[in-house]
């Protein structure tokens, strides 16, 4: 399309602040919270390079951290389908959080990401 990447509609630093918004939420709720480490400065760091590439951006993630076999990254957490969503419902209000993406890109980037939550479910009834 010639709208260009998402990343390129969007911007680093419009990037930047929705990770780290989505990072103040994760721990905030109660199905996230055991999971993730007490410390997320480097989770939101990963994530940030991950996003960065994934929405058409520099492939900082793969330059930083190797392929991201994100599946197989997320293995060593229950992720039920139950988790899945908590994770987009923190995804959709740091959207909602970040005035800086427009709602057009907002839909786009939970679009996407509803597709990758999908493929992390790792347990739970099928
Ligand atoms: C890491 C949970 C979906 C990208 C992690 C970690 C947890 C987690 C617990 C480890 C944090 C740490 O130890 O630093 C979940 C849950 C999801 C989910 C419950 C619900 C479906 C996703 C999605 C993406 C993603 C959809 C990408 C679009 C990442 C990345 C990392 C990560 C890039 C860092 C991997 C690394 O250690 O290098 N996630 N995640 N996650 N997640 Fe997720």
């Amino acid at each position: 399309s010639d709208k260009g990447s998402l990343y390129e509609r969007i911007g680093p630093d419009a990037l930047e602040k929705l990770v780290r918004r989505f990072y103040t939420l994760v721990p905030q709720h109660p199905d996230l919270a055991p999971i993730f480490p007490a410390d997320l400065s480097l989770t939101a760091e990963k994530q940030l390079a991950f996003l960065t590439g994934f929405f058409g951006g520099p492939p900082l993630y793969h330059e930083r951290f190797g392929h991201p076999r994100l599946r197989a990254r997320h293995l060593p957490f229950e992720i039920t389908r139950e988790r899945a969503q908590a994770w987009l419902a923190c995804m959709n209000a740091a959207l909602r959080d970040t005035p800086e993406i427009p709602d057009a890109e907002a839909r786009e980037i939970y679009a996407a990401l509803s597709r990758v939550a999908v493929h992390m479910v790792n347990a739970g009834e099928g």
